[in-house]
């Protein structure tokens, strides 16, 4: 109560002109996103899609990530994908990616935060992914690729992008089409944003070296600047996540800053994504955060919401329920009379 007090004081002084929130939302049960609660696809499972991303083609969002069932053999790795036209309930595909031993790792294998990128180039569907070793030394990009967006997806490769050590890695699409990825690279102490090729199969060129040790990384393009959002490295621990934004991918960027009262860590999160939705009324962004559980990753949960942003702030609400209108672009706190962000 009164951290939402705190935070609402805060954010009060934000100007957010372009937030677009709505107003009083009387949405069905099953058209609300519930952050921190479980989260069931259209067959009544908990959805597998963590340290993930999501890709839009026309009208239909699909949603990669790591598939931690309990079903799952040991000794595979699993990613899941989903579709969805509202953002709020989620169809299960398949699992999209199903890999024996990358790179002969063994049973101890790391394939940690997959990302899909479409090459409209090859007609080929890219996934990235965090490809380790047990003692995460390897430190690589792994690469798969598929015609179809829901795979089979067949594992191509791995390397190191920019001939650095990269764990964690984001994804983001600019308003052009253009694809990057964010890497975290322990020994430079800082992160990668870069350009993939335009077959999305390698690297291209560095964009900007952030010197901030951050992961989760992601990226999103709104009001003319770009935003960048990471957490600091405490494993599956969360902490407080910080933002810094930019008027080029190339920076300068400015200095880190909160986008939570950090007493909180992030309402128990670790940024993975952030998602911009623009509608016939207003642009609604979203934080795609993981609440891990690490002794049953399975039932890790995701904290998902709409946030302050604009004029260079960025700001994580408290998480609660609310709704997504996906035409208009806008986003409503349930039970509320008032837009909660001004
Ligand atoms: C986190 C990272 C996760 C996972 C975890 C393992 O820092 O974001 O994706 O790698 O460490 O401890």
């Amino acid at each position: 109560m009164q951290l939402s007090r705190v935070g609402r004081i805060l954010i009060g002084g934000l100007v957010m002109a372009a937030c677009a929130y709505g107003y009083a939302a009387e949405a069905s049960k099953a058209k609300v996103i519930r952050p921190g609660e479980v989260w069931v696809d259209d067959r009544g499972k908990e959805i597998q899609a963590h340290g993930g991303g999501i890709l839009r083609m026309q009208d239909t969002y699909y949603w990669f990530g790591e598939d931690r069932s309990q079903s799952n053999d040991p000794a595979k790795r699993y990613v899941s994908c989903y579709a969805s036209k509202d953002l709020v309930q989620w169809k299960f595909l398949r699992q999209a990616l199903v890999l024996e031993t990358p790179e002969n790792l063994g049973s101890g294998a790391v394939v940690e935060r997959p990302k899909v990128f479409y090459s409209a180039a090859t007609k080929k569907f890219v996934m990235y992914l965090h490809v380790d070793d047990a003692a995460y030394k390897m430190a690589r990009v792994g690469v798969a690729v598929s015609d179809r967006v829901d795979g089979p997806y067949t594992y191509v490769k791995s390397f190191r992008p920019l001939e650095q050590e990269s764990r964690d890695i984001g994804q983001f699409i600019d308003d052009d089409g253009s694809a990057y990825l964010i890497f975290e690279s322990r020994p430079t102490h800082g992160f990668f944003i870069a350009k993939l090729s335009d077959d999305r199969m390698t690297v291209e060129r560095q964009m900007s070296f952030v010197e901030a040790p951050l992961e989760g990384g992601a990226i999103v393009h709104y009001g003319g600047l770009y935003y960048v959002i990471g957490s600091h490295l405490t494993g599956w621990n969360p902490n407080p996540n910080v933002y810094a934004t930019a008027p080029s991918l190339a920076g300068p960027w400015t200095a880190i800053k909160d986008i939570a009262p950090p007493e909180t860590n992030t309402y128990e999160s670790q940024s993975s994504m952030l998602l911009k939705v623009a509608g016939t009324k207003g642009t609604t962004v979203i934080y795609m955060g993981d609440r891990w559980k690490p002794k049953e990753l399975w039932d890790s949960r995701y904290v998902w919401m709409p946030l302050a942003i604009g004029e260079g702030k960025l700001w994580l609400p408290p998480p609660s329920p609310w709704t997504l209108d996906i035409k208009t672009g806008l986003a409503a706190i349930v039970g509320t009379e008032k837009a909660p962000l001004r």
